[in-house]
């Protein structure tokens, strides 16, 4: 089950990638711009990590096949990405939210910050690594109000993801239309 490796991984990639820009503002003596090669990176490699976040764990859990790897380790990967994909596309930022862009930025920390709430209730009920609750473990009432919680979650962590990349892709296809092709 979860144990908090992936808490950890992240922290580090995100310790490293971290030291990096740090390298970059000391030695440009400014603030990476978004467009520039790399802010622009910083951005583009952040958004593919969200977005694998968005579509391999729920691909895996729909997948009626349990050859492609343990949910466990799934959801750790999606903790991961999930993690570390933000963080990227926040230094990506340069540091001013405007408009959709700013808007998508607002919907990731959200979709952070209600990640690490499922988090918890998802740990809180013992579950096989494949991710199927343990049947017997918790009393009825309990298991019951955990799987309501965990339901309601659901419907909170899910559109938020959805109107999260519906912003991006706007900032996206606008960002490349005005400040990369009309260059
Ligand atoms: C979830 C993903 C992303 C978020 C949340 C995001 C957010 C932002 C934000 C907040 C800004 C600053 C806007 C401002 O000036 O106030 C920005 C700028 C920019 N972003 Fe993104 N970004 C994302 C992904 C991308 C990707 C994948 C690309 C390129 C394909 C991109 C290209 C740009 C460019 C070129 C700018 C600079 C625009 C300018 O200088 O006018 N962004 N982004
Ligand atoms: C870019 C950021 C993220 C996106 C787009 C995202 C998206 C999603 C989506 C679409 C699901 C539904 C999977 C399904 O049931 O089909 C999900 C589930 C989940 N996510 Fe995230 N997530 C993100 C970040 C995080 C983070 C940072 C955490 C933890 C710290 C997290 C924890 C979870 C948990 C525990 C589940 C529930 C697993 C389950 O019920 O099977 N997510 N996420």
């Amino acid at each position: 089950m979860l144990r908090g490796k992936e808490l950890w991984l992240a922290m580090l990639a995100a310790i490293l990638i971290g030291a990096l820009y740090g390298a970059v503002v000391m030695l440009t003596k400014e603030i990476p711009s978004a467009a520039d090669l790399f802010g622009h990176s910083l951005g583009i490699l952040g958004f593919i990590l969200m977005l694998m976040t968005e579509l391999l764990y729920s691909l895996r859990k729909r997948s009626r096949s349990a050859r492609w790897g343990r949910m466990s380790s799934w959801l750790e990967f999606h903790i991961f990405t999930g993690l570390v994909g933000p963080f990227m596309v926040l230094l990506h930022t340069s540091w001013k939210f405007n408009g959709l862009a700013g808007i998508s930025t607002l919907f990731t920390v959200i979709i952070v910050i209600s990640g690490f709430v499922g988090r918890y209730i998802y740990t809180r009920v013992p579950r096989t690594t494949d991710g199927m609750i343990i049947e017997g473990t918790l009393s009825e009432a309990a298991l019951r109000q955990a799987r309501r919680l965990m339901a309601l979650w659901h419907t909170v962590h899910i559109p938020i993801g959805m109107a999260l990349f519906v912003a991006a892709f706007v900032h996206i296809g606008a960002a490349l239309y005005y400040a990369t092709f009309l260059k």
